[in-house]
């Protein structure tokens, strides 16, 4: 521990700090970050893209099963400890036996990815934002961006807007309506709960809610019914990762479009193209990967299944990956 701490502390000529997890390396320059592990592999990735995808996998605690960086590097959660990864869901990194995979407690992997995360955002760049509404991420090091980038993830116990819980979005607590849903009504519906109710009884405006969003491309738990959890979020420009699912997951688009790239999970081999639009359902299966395309701001419905049995009961063939056939 001594020895990371020591060389996480080096500063190159960038002004960067450099980092050790096990055996991988990190180091970012101006424009691109650098991986290495060991064996001889090296993996460069535009900054930009390494950070909207650090900065989701350390906010979301890893999320569900896979989150690919990109067709090399990326991390699979194991709810405790999580196994970071090169190559091991590419089919030619596998087939060359050049993949390479440690596993490390989740806290131990959130913190060095914080820590990373903290020291390579400059100041005025915001990897949760849509690229048009933020500055570059380019550069030698000037700055931070620790507002930006401490943003927890909302993540209702009930529902958005409750006592006691996490609360609606308004012009006063400093959420205006993005600028691409200027035109979504404001009003917020008319309560009226029988006396002694008042706690149980709840609704609230979901597309004002939506509306107000400033982040793409994370979904917030906003409505909680035992595992059932909805979790909505604004969409823009490309999700910054490529999610592979270890349950099946369900998405309603609410707004606009959004154009999704389907591929085998666990070699990247494609196997769909959708193009979903305003009102439409699709139920993504349990052995996939995916990314999506949102070419202007949009709604999407994430409906997640919380049940921690589920990753095994897939992984067995319990479960069959798809959950519906049509
Ligand atoms: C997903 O991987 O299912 C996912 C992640 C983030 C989003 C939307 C979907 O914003
Ligand atoms: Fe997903």
């Amino acid at each position: 521990m001594a020895e990371t701490k020591q060389q996480s502390k080096q500063i190159n000529e960038h002004g960067y700090r450099s980092f050790k997890l096990g055996g991988f390396g990190f180091e970012r320059d101006e424009y691109f970050a650098h991986i290495k592990w060991p064996g001889g592999g090296g993996h460069i990735v535009a900054v930009d893209r390494f950070l909207r995808a650090l900065i989701r996998d350390v906010a979301w605690n890893f999320f569900y099963g896979i989150v690919n960086f990109d067709e090399v590097f990326g991390t699979v959660n194991h709810y405790g400890t999580v196994a970071v990864f090169a190559g091991l869901y590419n089919s030619a990194y596998r087939e060359r036996k050049r993949d390479h995979v440690e596993t490390f407690s989740s806290d131990q992997t959130r913190t060095l990815f914080e820590a990373m995360l903290d020291d390579w955002t400059n100041e005025g760049y915001d990897p949760f934002a849509a690229p048009t509404e933020t500055g570059t991420p380019f550069g030698q090091k000037h700055g931070n961006n620790r507002e930006a980038i401490k943003r927890t993830r909302v993540t209702a116990r009930r529902m958005v807007g409750l006592k006691d819980d996490s609360p609606l979005r308004t012009d006063a607590n400093g959420y205006k309506p993005n600028r691409q849903f200027e035109d979504v009504n404001q009003s917020e519906p008319e309560v009226h709960a029988e006396p002694g109710f008042e706690n149980e009884v709840h609704a609230f405006n979901f597309f004002g809610y939506l509306s107000r969003s400033d982040v793409t491309w994370n979904p917030s738990v906003t409505a909680v019914v035992k595992d059932s959890l909805l979790c909505p979020t604004t969409e823009e420009f490309m999700l910054p990762v490529i999610h592979g699912n270890d349950r099946c997951e369900w998405f309603v688009q609410l707004s606009d479009e959004i154009h999704w790239e389907v591929s085998d999970r666990d070699t990247g081999a494609p196997r769909a193209r959708l193009v979903m639009k305003a009102g439409d359902v699709a139920a993504m299966p349990a052995d996939i990967r995916h990314q999506g395309f949102s070419p202007k701001r949009s709604m999407l419905l994430v409906w997640e299944n919380a049940d921690g049995t589920l990753p095994e009961q897939y992984a067995s063939g319990k479960l069959r990956p798809n959950p519906v056939d049509f």
